[in-house]
């Protein structure tokens, strides 16, 4: 593949753009300048480096982010700044998408990918894959308020009754709530047909993967394969 084509694929501008910066010789691959455009390359395992940041060459991209609170799943939000002005430009340019979303008050995991069908097996719920709240309640939380979530709240607009895959309370007005499907506003709305409020809401964990402990809030990172193995274990091997 040519070397202008890989770094167009990588999301480092136009044709045009990524022709003129090899010429200029501002793109390393592999750690040595390399001024030709055309060069051909086998794009597995490339390392490349432009403005002093090196990238390693990726197929599609898989990324997850510790969500802040204050910001909205959207390329065009309305009243809070975006998920997506917390990734670097390339990620943008290469369109990577929100897997699934959180409200703008919601914290925690938060998926992008470039890869569609990757995005389409994470939120089908035909594929049931776990995803892992931490839920504050205004209330305290009871044991009729523990059965009616194990065993089905019905919904607005829901035809059927929806069951959490596990709920777990933590301390009196702490849950952790384990849902197969990520209908819109579906926690908070679980949580009030169980007859509390949600306070605060904070995704820990989707499949077996967790929220890297060390990651702060707005901070992103590349998922690798055994990351992405993790995300996609069916549930009960998922954290409940
Ligand atoms: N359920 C909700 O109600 N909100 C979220 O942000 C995620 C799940």
């Amino acid at each position: 593949m040519k070397l202008y084509r890989i770094l167009q694929s990588q999301g480092f501008g136009s044709r045009k753009g990524c022709l003129a910066r090899v010429r200029a010789g501002a793109v390393a691959v592999n750690g040595a300048v390399c001024g030709d455009p055309e060069a051909e390359l086998d794009p597995a395992g490339l390392e490349l480096t432009l403005d002093g940041v090196t990238w390693a060459y990726r197929e599609k991209a898989y990324v997850l982010m510790h969500k802040p609170a204050g910001y909205e799943c959207s390329h065009h939000p309305s009243h809070h700044p975006s998920v997506f002005s917390l990734l670097p430009q390339p990620l943008l340019q290469r369109g990577v998408q929100c897997v699934g979303r959180l409200d703008q008050d919601t914290t925690g995991l938060l998926l992008f990918s470039d890869d569609g069908q990757f995005i389409h097996r994470m939120i089908s719920p035909r594929k049931g894959v776990a995803k892992v709240y931490l839920a504050t309640c205004a209330e305290p939380v009871t044991d009729a308020m523990l059965e009616a979530l194990r065993t089905g709240v019905v919904l607005n607009d829901e035809p059927a009754p929806i069951v959490a895959l596990a709920c777990e309370r933590l301390d009196a007005s702490t849950l952790r709530l384990t849902l197969a499907e990520g209908k819109y506003h579906q926690v908070r709305r679980m949580i009030a047909a169980a007859g509390n409020h949600v306070a605060t809401l904070h995704r820990e964990a989707i499949g077996n993967h967790a929220l890297p402990a060390d990651l702060p809030p707005g901070g992103w990172r590349w998922l690798e394969s055994p990351d992405l193995q993790q995300l996609e274990q069916p549930w009960p091997s998922a954290k409940s």
